[in-house]
C-alpha cells in the first residue's frame, strides 16, 4: 500500500506484533527467465515468503518494524452516515479497515457537523447523509493509523448488519497509541512463590489486601476524600496506603508528561505498584485521573482476580472548574496549560464502576462514611 519492501527487511504483524523477515519477493513476471524481484514497490501485486513460520490472524497490517501502526481499542473518527438506520450511541457496528473486519462500539458522538456551514452541534445519533465527530471502541486491539498521516490505513467503513453504512477517517487527537503497553515481558524470569500466603495476611490483618481505585476529573475530590478515608480506616485498624498522582509523579513517575501515551504508562506502573501493595495485604487507595477507560481496565488485570473496585469521584467540569483549588482550570481556560483533561484531553467515564461517590451532592464526611460502609463490608475477613 506504501513505500517499499525489500528481501531481508523485518516486519512486524499489527496487532499481534510478531515479527519474520522477509525471505522472498515473488512476483509473476510476462518475460521468461527474468529473475526474482529483491524489492518490491507501492501498487505492485506480489507474494513474500517470511524466514519464519508464523501465524498470522486474516486483517493483519504489515509493515517495517520502525514504521508500525498504532495499536489502539478506541480512537475518534470522522465518519459520513449513509445508514437507512441513524447511528446511535452505544450502538455496535462492524468496521472494515483494510482487510480487517471487527466489531467496534459508538462510544460517544462529539458533534454533528452541518455541512452548509460548519457549525457544530450536538446530538445522541448521526442521521443519513450527516457529518460526525465520534469515538469509537473495539473490544480487542486494533492496527490502524492516523488518516493525515497514512490514509490508506486510515480511513475506513462501517457496516450495519449487511449494509454499508457509513465511511470515516481516524484522528487519534487526545488518545494514546497503546502499542507500547502492551508489555513485553523479558524472557527467562521465573516467578518466585512467597512463602507468606494471601490468607495468612489477611488473617493477621484483619482484612483483605485490594485496590480501590479512584478515578475522576482534577478538582472532582479524589485526593481530598482519598486521605480522609486513609485516615478513618487507618483508625479503625486497616493497613492502608494512598497512591496520589500528584506524590508519584514527583519520584516514581517523575519522567512523564500528560501526553496521552505518558498518562496510560503512569496509570499502567500505578497499576502494578496498586496490584503489589493489595498482594502485600494492604488497602491500596490510589488516586489519578486515569482518564481512560482502557488504562483503567489494565490497572484490574494488573490486580489478576484480585480485589480491585473502581470508585468513580464525580463531579462534572462546571463544577470542578468552579472549585478550581490550585488554579489550573483557569490555566488550561487561557492556554497556559495544553492537554488538560475537561478542557482540552478527553475523559472517559467508567460505565460499570463499582461505586460512584458523587462529590456535587456529598459532603467530604458523607463520602468517607460511604466508603467505609463500602471496604468494612467488602474487606474485612
Ligand atoms: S493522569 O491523567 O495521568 O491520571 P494524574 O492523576 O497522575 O493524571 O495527575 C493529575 C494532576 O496533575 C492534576 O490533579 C493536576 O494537579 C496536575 N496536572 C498538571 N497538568 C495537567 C493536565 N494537563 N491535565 C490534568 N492534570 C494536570
Amino acid at each position: 500500500e506504501e513505500g517499499s519492501l525489500a528481501v531481508g527487511d523485518e516486519l512486524v504483524f499489527s496487532p499481534s506484533n510478531k515479527t519474520a523477515r522477509v525471505q522472498s519477493i515473488e512476483a509473476w513476471s510476462t518475460i521468461p527467465g527474468k529473475e526474482q524481484p529483491t524489492e518490491a514497490f507501492a501498487g505492485e501485486s506480489i507474494g513474500i515468503t517470511l524466514d519464519e513460520q508464523i501465524f498470522v490472524e486474516r486483517g493483519e497490517l504489515a509493515s517495517h518494524v520502525e514504521h508500525a501502526p498504532i495499536e489502539t481499542d478506541v480512537f475518534r473518527a470522522r465518519i459520513f452516515w449513509l445508514g437507512h438506520e441513524p447511528m446511535v450511541k452505544g450502538k455496535s457496528y462492524r468496521i472494515k479497515l483494510g482487510t480487517m473486519e471487527a466489531p467496534v462500539t459508538v462510544q460517544s458522538i462529539e458533534s454533528i457537523i452541518d455541512t452548509s456551514d460548519l457549525s457544530n452541534t450536538s446530538s445522541h445519533q448521526v442521521e443519513r447523509n450527516q457529518v460526525a465527530e465520534i469515538v469509537l471502541r473495539s473490544r480487542r486491539m486494533l492496527a490502524l493509523d492516523e488518516f493525515e498521516k497514512a490514509p490508506k490505513s486510515g480511513r475506513f467503513v462501517l457496516i450495519d448488519k449487511y449494509d454499508i453504512a457509513g465511511g470515516g477517517i481516524i484522528s487519534m487527537e487526545g488518545y494514546a497509541n497503546q502499542r507500547d503497553l502492551i508489555t513485553s515481558r523479558s524472557t527467562n524470569i521465573t516467578r518466585v512463590a512467597h512463602g507468606v500466603t494471601t490468607e495468612a495476611r489477611a488473617f493477621k490483618n484483619g482484612h483483605k489486601g485490594g485496590v480501590l481505585w479512584f478515578t475522576g476529573l482534577s478538582g472532582a475530590g479524589k485526593s481530598t476524600v482519598a486521605v480522609a478515608l486513609e485516615k478513618k480506616l487507618f483508625e479503625k485498624g486497616y493497613n492502608v496506603f494512598v497512591l496520589d498522582g500528584d506524590n508519584v509523579r514527583h519520584g516514581l513517575n517523575a519522567n512523564l508528561s500528560f501526553s496521552p501515551e505518558d498518562r496510560a504508562e503512569n496509570i499502567r506502573r500505578v497499576g502494578e505498584v496498586a496490584a503489589l501493595f493489595a498482594r502485600a495485604g494492604m488497602i491500596a487507595i490510589t488516586s489519578f485521573i486515569s482518564p481512560y477507560r482502557s488504562d483503567r481496565d489494565r490497572a484490574r488485570q494488573a490486580s489478576d482476580g484480585g480485589d480491585f473496585h473502581e470508585i468513580f469521584v464525580k463531579a462534572d467540569v462546571a463544577t470542578c472548574e468552579a472549585r478550581d483549588p490550585k488554579g489550573l482550570y483557569k490555566k488550561a481556560r487561557s492556554g497556559e496549560i495544553k492537554d488538560f483533561t475537561g478542557i482540552s484531553a478527553p475523559y472517559e467515564e467508567p460505565d460499570s464502576a463499582e461505586l460512584t461517590i458523587d462529590t456535587s451532592a456529598l459532603s467530604v464526611d458523607e463520602s468517607v462514611e460511604t466508603l467505609v460502609n463500602y471496604v468494612e463490608m467488602k474487606f474485612k475477613v
